[in-house]
Order: structure tokens, then sequence, then C-alpha cells
């Protein structure tokens, strides 16, 4: 039988993945520089609250919407703040599935989405799994790094239907600029697409970024329609509750909504529990998020600290997220390179191609592995890189 041309022609893991799978199942211990999952992190999550926002007698009974509960989107419409009202919220079960009901919406087989490149490398298999096609923008490092509006302008063909940023992106961890957000609406404004911002980054702030729009909710009239994703996967570290949302702005956004109101009513994916949940969820997601954020400056500080006597290495400026790009001479190939420090020092790191960075010479770290942790890493991979 043959199974739908969206999925990939196999489902051969890559070498790094195969290097890791032998490795794990012959009993070598690891140290994991790519982790992104923070339930392995260490974090000292308030356990008691979290079970019983979860046990509540609300997680027991159903009345579904389709938008999601009212007192869980007001709930996050308040976390947003910047007038965001809970009727301008739709809730989903992960931002993956934001995604996918925004590329139902938004465009026919065979039409197109505009990425930014480097970035999430999800968006490709998102994007086909849903029949569209996501053609990748190349950003620039010029100091920091640049979406260029010019080239997403020039990619913009008749089958294009929106424009996707990750603000900040993620691994380059580059905010969006007021410059660059007045460009990207005006070009979506002209040409008649939206524009998709990926805001799950968004409480992660790092190093200052010159000319910072912030979270694009800070337009409350964008000239284009614009929708955010977000999700407590990244806002309260709590990827396994599976809660994320889109929030619709800019003309066309009662319609919009409407229309995104009856994708969703034919899944109703997004649990009774998790949205019962919510709103006591996000008032215990600030300390949570504190948490992560020092790890975060720790973790960068303590790489600074390492490179000071490397000099062959250094690191690219992290506005914000989770990630940080080491740079290092390309005297190999990038994923040779994880490869080699995965065989010959047990430590994994992300080659700068799995997130289409150009050439060689990225190694992509998280920042988010438990200090001791972090420290090792570096001690073992600096000599080899
Ligand atoms: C840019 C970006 N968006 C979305 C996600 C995933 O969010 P969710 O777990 O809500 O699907 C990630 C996860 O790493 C990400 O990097």
């Amino acid at each position: 039988m043959r199974l739908s041309s969206r999925l990939p022609q196999g489902f051969e893991p890559n070498a790094l993945s195969a290097a890791l799978a032998r490795l794990r199942s012959e009993g070598r211990e690891l140290l994991d520089l790519t982790v992104s999952n923070p339930t392995h992190c260490g974090f000292t999550y308030p356990e008691a609250e979290l079970r019983a926002a979860l046990a509540q007698p609300a997680v027991l009974s159903y009345d579904p919407d389709p938008l999601g509960s009212r007192s869980a989107r007001e709930a996050i419409a308040a976390h947003h703040g910047h007038g965001l009202r809970a009727e301008d919220l739709l809730l989903t079960a992960s931002t993956s599935e934001g995604y996918a009901l925004l590329f139902k919406l938004l465009g026919d087989p065979g039409d197109e989405v505009l990425v930014p490149s480097p970035s999430y490398p999800l968006f490709d298999w998102l994007a086909r799994l849903e029949g569209l096609i996501a053609r990748p923008v190349l950003s620039y490092f010029h100091d920091r790094w640049h979406l260029d509006v010019g080239a997403f302008a020039a990619a913009v063909t008749s089958r294009t239907r929106a424009i996707v940023v990750v603000n900040p992106n993620n691994p380059t961890g580059q905010f969006l600029s007021k410059t660059e957000w007045g460009e990207l609406t005006g070009l979506c404004a002209r040409k008649g697409l939206a524009l998709l911002v990926d805001e799950v980054f968004m409480d992660y702030p790092l190093q200052p970024t010159p000319d910072r729009l912030g979270t694009v909710l800070t337009d409350p009239d964008p000239p284009c329609p614009v929708f955010l994703l977000s999700g407590l996967s990244k806002v309260a570290a709590l990827p396994q509750l599976k809660l994320g949302w889109i929030a619709v702005r800019g003309p066309g956004a009662t319609e919009h909504k409407a229309a995104l109101a009856f994708l969703a009513d034919q899944y109703l994916s997004v649990s009774a529990p998790v949205q019962a949940a919510a709103p006591t969820l996000l008032t215990l997601a600030s300390g949570i998020r504190e948490q992560v954020l020092s790890r975060l400056r720790a973790n960068l500080a303590t790489l600074d600290t390492a490179l000071a006597a490397h000099p062959r290495l250094s690191r690219l400026p992290v506005e914000g997220g989770w990630s940080v790009l080491l740079r290092r001479p390309a005297v190999d190939a990038d994923e040779a390179c994880a490869l080699r420090l995965l065989e010959s020092v047990s430590t994994l790191v992300h080659p700068g191609s799995f997130f289409d960075l150009p050439g060689d010479g990225h190694l992509v770290l998280s920042l988010l592995a438990p200090q001791n942790q972090f420290q090792e890493g570096l001690d073992r991979i600096f000599p080899q890189v």
C-alpha cells in the first residue's frame, strides 16, 4: 500500500541519532549539551501546587469550547498584557498544533510559507504535513543576526500565503527589531500575506538588542493579519502539559478566529484538566521562569569564562532563548565534529547544520543543562573542537 507523499521517504535516523542510540544501548554515560526538555534539567518545580492545580473538581467535567475555556484564555491574555483579550485567543495542544491549524487555515496544497533560516527545524515538516512548502529565507550575521526583509520580498510568489518569524529566534537568539517589524508587516500588507510570529522564548531575554520591538503585541493595529504563537512548554517550562495558544490580530481577525474555531472544533484536542489548571499554572510560571533564566545566565557566564582560555573559539551574541552558537575553526564538517565528540568524549552537541546554518564552523549548545554538567561538557569538548 502506498503511503501519503507528505511523509518522508524513509524513517532512518541521521548519523548522529543512530550513533546516540547505539552508545545508549551499549550503556555509555553521555553528557547532553543539547537538552531542551526542562523537566530533565533539575529545576525545582512547585510540585504540590502543580498537583493540586491538576486535581481540582473542574478536571472531571467536560464542557468543550473550540476556542478553549474562557478562564484559561483570560489568564493567558493577562499573562501577555498589551490589551490582549480572551476573545483574541485560541488554545491548542502545543505550538506545533498551532502551526498545523494556521497552515490549514491559510494555504491550499502546494502553497508556500516563507520561513527564516537558520531557525526551528520543524517548520519544514509541519508545513509539508499540511501539504504546504516551507521556503527558507536566509538571515545574515553582521554584529548581530538580521532578518533579510528584502530577501523575503524577493521570495514571495503567487503561491506564498504567509511569512513565519520567531521572536527571539531559535537557535540564533535574535529578537525582532522595530525596523524589521515595520518592514515585515508592510511587506505582508502589500502582498496579502499573513504574518506568524512564534514568541515561545519571549520571556528569556539575555543580552540587549538594539531597536528591540519586544512582543509583537506592542503593535495594537498591524496592517496585516498577525498570528502570535506561544505555549506552556517555554512560558512555564511545562512541555508535558501540552498547552499552546494562538493570538489573532490585524485585518480579518474576526473571520480568522471563526475559521480557527471551526478547525479546532474538529479535534477539540486540548484536555479539560490543563484548561482548568491554566490560571494557576500561569501564576506558578513566573517562579519557574526565574530559575530557568538564572540557569541560562549562569551557563552563558560559564561559557564566557571557558572561552577566555580558548582564543580559537568564540560565541555569537545571544539576545534571548535557550541556545548559544559556538564558533569553531571549520577544520572538518560540523556533523563530523559532533559525531567525534559523541564517540570520543561522550558529549552530545548539535551541528549548526541541524538548524540550517550555512557552511561549517558552528555548534549549537543548549544553555539549559544543569550548571555542573554544562561546565563538565565544555571541559570535555573544548580541547577537541
Ligand atoms: C521556536 C519554537 N517554537 C515552538 C517550539 C515547541 O513548542 P511546543 O512544545 O509548544 O510545540 C519550540 C521547541 O523547542 C521552538 O523552539
